[in-house]
């Protein structure tokens, strides 16, 4: 359930209507439902009420720090990998022993960051890693709290791109490993090891394959404990899939009550980090029709939005619905047009679209679109590729609204570029590189 309805004709988020926040903010333009964030966390968070848990949003499905803020508001702790999203989450109001840090490429100076910040754990990926955490912290004079990310060789049956729990993707441990890892952990300076983190993949849509690799991390406690680790507690990652085209996804209590089931009795505090799950539906995207193309073999809506600010159809060939603004007469005649839209960008490829072509309502130049379900990896994985800046984010609660990131200028982007000065003619840079 989310807050985009049609309120009088006109497409609302929560109490606004989405035309005024264009009329305001011009398009396009990120739009967020506080509500619908909020109620997305509690809904986890009581589906996994039953586990002594903590959920830890993936800040990298959606990091604005307005969107943290309003879930640490909640009591949500945070699941971040970089010293990037490490700071968003701390300004936003997360405290450190909340965090966890995940990743496969931290570098010295961003562990060295987050144990000096205190950050709950940090779920090492490898044994350099281990290795490297250790020469950090025994230099600093701390300990590092350490859950080893396994990896189960677990098929997490979703798009190969978000999948990262087979032994082939670059995350986690190897299976046969892991015991050799623990016991080198365990003999290391300023390594503390407690528990197990694991995370087969993203928008996962069956439960199955966690069904598979919790069983699997369960065996490992007995394994692990017997070998005389403590094991206290376990990272279960995230990756619970949503509905994009109408899926049948697993709901949150289906998800809590396979967990119980499998680590219930572990005695183990269990971690959440799920992203998508939170945010996806929370968003929309909205964007102006310049104007309608009728092609020999195809016709094109194109949009002022584009692939640099929401890659995901391109990129995995995801599917976003995408209505009107207006909301359509619905006598069912007349308004659905019969051919295939493809809703494009101006972009200069082919990639660039929203789509597979579908069947859309009339529309015209002028008219606003909502592309639907962009709250988790939209704004987060936009680019200003062809000098098309960053679009604002807005937020929305009950009939307010409020930009929480500007509009980017080309000025702006202008202002960070320089040209050397053997390119001026002596008449010198724009501005000095800065080192
Ligand atoms: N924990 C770890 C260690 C992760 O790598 C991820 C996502 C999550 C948690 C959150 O997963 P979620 O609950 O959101 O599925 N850009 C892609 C998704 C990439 C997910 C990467 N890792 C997309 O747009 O579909």
């Amino acid at each position: 359930m989310d807050h985009f309805q049609y309120q009088n004709g006109e497409l609302h988020a929560e109490g606004v209507a989405l035309r005024d926040i264009a009329d305001a903010v011009g398009t396009p333009f990120y739009c967020y439902s506080s509500e619908t964030l909020e109620n997305h966390y509690r809904v986890f968070a009581d589906a996994v009420g039953g586990l002594d848990a903590t959920v830890c949003y993936a800040v990298k499905a959606n990091s604005n720090i307005a969107v943290i803020t309003t879930l640490a508001r909640l009591g949500a702790g945070a699941d971040v990998v970089s010293a990037g999203e490490m700071k968003r989450a701390l300004v936003a109001g997360v405290p450190a022993s909340k965090i966890v840090f995940s990743g496969v490429g931290k570098t010295a100076d961003e562990l060295a960051v987050a144990l000096k910040a205190g950050v709950m754990h940090i779920n090492v990926e490898s044994a350099p890693e281990l290795e490297m955490l250790s020469e950090v912290a025994a230099s600093l004079g701390l300990e590092a709290n350490v859950s080893i990310r396994v990896n189960p060789d677990v098929d997490a049956l979703t798009h190969e791109k978000i999948t990262t729990g087979k032994s082939e993707n670059k995350f986690g441990i190897d299976w046969a490993d892991v015991p050799a890892t623990y016991a080198r952990a365990a003999s290391l300076p300023g390594i503390r090891v407690a528990g197990i983190a694991v995370h087969i993949g993203s928008q996962i849509l069956d439960l199955e394959p966690f069904r598979k690799a919790y069983g699997l991390v369960a065996e490992l406690v007995a394994t692990l404990r017997a070998d005389g680790h403590a094991i206290e507690h376990l990272d279960l990652g995230g990756g619970l899939g949503i509905p994009y085209v109408g899926e049948q996804a697993p709901s949150p209590q289906e998800y809590g009550a396979m967990v119980q089931a499998i680590v219930g009795d572990l005695g183990c505090r269990v971690f959440f980090e799920p992203g998508r799950l939170i945010a996806g539906n929370a968003g929309v995207l909205v964007t102006r029709v310049i104007r309608v193309k009728e092609g020999a073999t195809r016709s094109f809506v194109i949009v002022d939005a584009a692939m640099n600010d929401l890659l995901r159809p391109t990129l995995y060939e995801a599917h976003h619905d995408i209505v009107p603004v207006s909301e359509p007469e619905d006598d069912g005649e007349g308004q659905v047009m019969d051919v295939a839209w493809e809703v494009v960008g101006p972009i200069c490829e082919t990639g660039d679209t929203f789509g597979e072509p579908r069947a859309l309502p009339a529309t015209g130049a002028g008219d606003l679109l909502a592309i639907r379900t962009a709250g988790a990896y939209g704004a987060v994985m936009a680019s200003a590729y062809n000098t098309r800046p960053l679009v604002p984010e807005v937020m929305v609660k009950d009939d307010a609204f409020f930009v929480i990131r500007d509009r980017i200028s080309v000025d702006d982007m202008l202002a960070r570029e320089s040209v050397p000065d053997w390119l001026t003619d002596g008449g010198g840079a724009r501005r000095e590189a800065s080192v």
